[in-house]
């Protein structure tokens, strides 16, 4: 699930209402997993494509707290830095699904592999098309500054995570590719919160008119988590953040 786009502003709406950032990079993949879910072969691979910017550590843009309905529906004048802190959410969310469907029974009693995947900065792709000509003069300056990936590096890291050819360690999810190696780092503390994940799992589902179970059972682990969850929305007031408590 790689499709992505980045506006360099938050004033585009899907049909449905959804700021664009959010409904393409989050949303739409979310739906497409869960439809897809119940399909799946056994020991199947779900690549979802994240980015390094999901972390406040790497990149300061990077998410401090994670408000889905917020990002569903922003009330800011949609310039160009909220429009990159959209994207570096939308990015948080990536990761936050690969964790939660990894956690569900499909993923589990069917032995599938859930990677989320950073192709790092790579020149050369569409993403910075929507951006203005002054954003896309300094991103061409900065990417001779720093390391940059090759689309090449980019596509071959994710056919093999997809492929099987390259399968993460033990207990990680997060595939980071740094100067053309795949790296296996700790995610965000944010992206490593239950809380956010249980939260934007659940939002998510009520937004796209899902339950919130993957195909109508859930492991004990999954259904205990639900439940604590189910507790932290109790005690959250609407539209209330999630933050790094896990
Ligand atoms: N490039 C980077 O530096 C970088 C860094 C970290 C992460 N990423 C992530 O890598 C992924 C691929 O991005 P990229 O750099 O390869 O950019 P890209 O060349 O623009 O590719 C993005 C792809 O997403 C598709 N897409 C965009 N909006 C869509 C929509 N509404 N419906 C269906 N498809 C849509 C595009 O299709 P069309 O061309 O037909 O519109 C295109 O095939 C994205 O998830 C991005 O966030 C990129």
């Amino acid at each position: 699930m790689n499709a992505g786009a980045q506006f360099g502003t938050t004033k585009h709406r899907a049909s449905d209402g959804f700021e664009s950032t959010f409904a393409i990079n989050h949303l739409a993949h979310y739906l497409l997993l869960r439809l897809v879910a119940p399909g799946l072969a056994k020991n199947a691979t779900i690549v979802i494509t994240t980015s390094d910017v999901h972390d406040r550590k790497q990149v300061p843009i990077g998410p401090k707290e994670l408000n889905p309905e917020a990002l569903a529906h922003p009330k800011d004048k949609g310039g160009f830095m909220p429009g990159m802190r959209a994207y570096a959410s939308s990015k948080l969310c990536n990761l936050l699904t690969a964790r939660a469907f990894e956690a569900s029974l499909n993923a589990q009693s069917n032995g599938v592999r859930v990677i989320a995947y950073n192709p790092g900065l790579t020149r050369g792709t569409s993403l910075f098309r929507e951006w203005p000509w002054w954003a896309k003069l300094m991103m061409a300056v900065a990417s001779r500054l720093r390391s940059t990936n090759t689309i090449e590096q980019a596509g071959n890291a994710i056919a093999d995570l997809g492929l099987g050819t390259i399968v993460p360690p033990y207990g990680r999810i997060y595939a980071s590719l740094v100067k053309g190696k795949l790296t296996w780092p700790d995610p965000s503390e944010l992206a490593q919160s239950d809380t956010a994940m249980r939260g934007l799992w659940v939002e998510s589902a009520q937004m796209v008119g899902l339950p919130e179970q993957v195909q109508g059972r859930v492991t004990e682990a999954f259904s205990q988590k639900m439940t604590a969850l189910r507790h932290t929305r109790d005690t959250v007031t609407a539209g209330s953040p999630y933050s790094t408590q896990r």
